[in-house]
């Protein structure tokens, strides 16, 4: 049995139901879960500490069935957005708080080992108030792993944070979870905690988890449109037109995609694309090991940051992809222009 199982978890809250929810982690996994909002995350995440009964199906935490287990007793932690800390005591008496429940001796050396890991021992004689966003939610998160909590809940623990103090908060608490070989689940919008954190990922929409899996697979075979629009991959409906030695030449309303996985002629398939696996080029690239060179038309660059997602059309087709905005400039593309965009067969997923 998997270190942690969810068997069919269905919650009924009247308007909103948690539907058929079922789901296993390893030891020392980080699953992030993302979707649209009311989408149940926090529904899920609070049934798993506890806080719902569920009207049907089982969780097990190393073979112990908790499904009817109160909180406290569970040993999971979990972390909120608004830090939630004691405000008249100190920070060291914060993270010492859970552990005094548990253990009299060596208290004072797992505060400083703690502290020292989420690189807030300069702090612990300070007030909570007295802190920045990002020191409280070190704080919180050193009182939630001190009592080492058999798995550790977060609910957009980062979110409140400023994107700088997001990135060194996010290092700090991989270092933590490394440390401490916690099992983690993440919920977040921030498509850099699931790159950065995640070994595993899972969507959710309208009460229901519609994927779930190692990262690269859900991210690179979105199996719905929804999903790959989430992910911000491109789906296309294709025909398998031919099969040579396992590589898949498939028609896609208009133009050709080869792929290296395996169909059968005659298949209707549908195949993601990731953004960053496309190339686009001004000129066909000469010797070149990609399988497809598309001809395309740019209709649209949106500035995110350091990178641009391009919308290429080909034919009657949309395709996303994520360029440096140092190629916008080398290539000095503008919206209009006739490009090429290239993928290679392997990043052509058939999904
Ligand atoms: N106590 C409750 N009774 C009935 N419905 C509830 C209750 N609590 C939450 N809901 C509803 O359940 C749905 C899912 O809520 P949930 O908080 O899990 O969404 P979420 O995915 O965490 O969204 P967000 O990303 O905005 O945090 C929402 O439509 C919400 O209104
Ligand atoms: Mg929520």
């Amino acid at each position: 049995m998997s270190f942690f199982s969810v068997e069919n978890l269905n919650i009924n809250l009247g308007e909103f139901k948690l539907q058929q929810v079922s789901f296993d982690l390893d030891r020392m996994d980080y699953l992030t879960v993302i979707g649209p909002t009311g989408a149940g995350k926090t529904i899920l995440l609070e049934s798993i500490i506890g806080f719902w009964q569920p009207d049907e199906g089982r969780i097990y935490i190393e073979e112990q069935d908790i499904t009817n287990e109160p909180p406290e007793k569970r040993r999971i932690g979990i972390v909120y957005q608004d830090y939630a800390l004691l405000p008249h005591f100190t920070v060291y008496e914060n993270i010492a708080y859970g552990l005094k429940k548990k253990q009299k001796q060596g208290i004072k050396e797992k505060v400083h080992e703690i502290a020292i890991s989420l690189n807030i021992d300069h702090l612990l004689h300070r007030m909570p108030l007295t802190l920045s966003g990002g020191e409280q939610q070190r704080v919180a998160l050193a009182r939630a792993l001190i009592v080492e909590p058999r798995m550790l809940l977060m609910d957009e623990p980062l979110s409140a944070l400023d994107p700088k103090t997001r990135r060194e908060t996010r290092g700090l608490l991989r270092h933590a979870i490394e440390r401490f070989g916690t099992t983690v689940i993440h919920i977040t919008h921030d498509m850099e905690d699931v790159w950065s954190l995640a070994n595993k990922v899972a969507i959710f929409k309208d009460g229901c988890m519609l994927q779930f899996g190692a990262l690269e697979d859900v991210f690179n075979r979105p199996k719905s449109e929804f999903i790959a629009e989430f992910v911000d991959a491109t789906i296309l409906k294709g025909m398998v037109r031919e099969n040579r030695d396992g590589i898949s030449i498939i028609d896609v309303n208009g133009f050709k995609l080869t792929s290296l996985d395996d169909a059968t002629p005659g298949e209707k398939v549908r195949v993601a694309i990731r953004p960053e696996d496309i190339i686009v080029a001004r000129e066909v690239p000469r010797d070149i090991s990609a399988h497809n060179v598309l001809e395309a038309t740019l209709e649209m660059i949106v500035r995110e940051g350091k990178t641009s997602s391009l919308k290429l059309r080909v034919r009657d087709s949309l395709i996303t992809v994520l360029v440096a905005n140092s190629t916008l400039h080398r290539l000095d593309l503008k919206p209009g222009d006739r490009i090429y965009a290239v993928i290679k067969g392997a990043n052509v997923r058939i999904v």
